[in-house]
């Protein structure tokens, strides 16, 4: 097959994070993010162990999302005394920003044949190739890793074990106007090339 490397370069040089704050509030099709969905599953997978899981949540869903997030949030601050109000708060409204929020899991291979590290680099592969997806349909995303995300307490909703990974939530909505221009130091500072 040919592709167009001018085009592809262009995704994924112009793929932007696009935050609730930069949406429209207009429901993204279902269609569009089961697309997104397939991508993620042709991620790369050492051993073929395809360690990313994904619970997708929208309309009703988000406000089941929402009050267990901001639940959770309080119980298991209030145990740490570290509870703030405001956090709270955001955790109880903002799911209801995105026309989907889609919460990344990584399940550990039963055997442990892998290292952790490469478990979680395969899932993160998944999540590229659904900001790239959603790139593409002119549908915007972005990764947050806020909130609950590294909560053990959080794991068992998502249909996480002890020894799985909740990874962040990605957030998805339509943008409301042009994206930003994006922003990287050159990549010739980080390479090394040995001739
Ligand atoms: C692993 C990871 C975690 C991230 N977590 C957050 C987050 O918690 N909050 C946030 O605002 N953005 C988060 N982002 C998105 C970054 O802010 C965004 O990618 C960065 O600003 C670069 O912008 P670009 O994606 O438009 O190129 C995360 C991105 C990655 C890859």
């Amino acid at each position: 097959m040919k592709f167009n490397t001018d085009e592809v370069n262009q995704l994924i040089q112009t793929r932007r994070s696009v935050f609730p704050r930069d949406y429209t509030g207009e429901k993204v099709d279902d269609a569009i993010v089961k697309q997104m969905l397939e991508n993620a599953n042709w991620a790369p997978t050492h051993k073929f162990t395809e360690p990313w899981r994904f619970v997708v949540f929208t309309g009703e869903g988000l406000k089941k999302l929402a009050e267990f997030q901001a639940q959770c949030y309080k119980d298991v601050t209030t145990a740490r005394v570290t509870f703030q109000e405001d956090k709270y708060q955001g955790l109880l409204i903002k799911p209801m920003e995105s026309s989907h929020i889609i919460a990344i899991g990584m399940k550990r291979d039963q055997k442990k044949g892998l290292p952790e590290v490469e478990e979680v680099g395969a899932v993160f592969c998944a999540f590229q190739n659904m900001q790239l997806t959603a790139a593409a349909y002119n549908v915007g995303c972005y990764l947050s890793t806020g909130g609950i995300t590294f909560f053990e307490e959080a794991k068992p909703f998502f249909g996480l074990g002890e020894e799985d990974k909740l990874l962040g939530f990605l957030h998805i909505g339509m943008p409301k106007g042009a994206l930003p221009p994006g922003r990287r130091n050159p990549v010739e500072d980080k390479v090394k090339w040995v001739n």
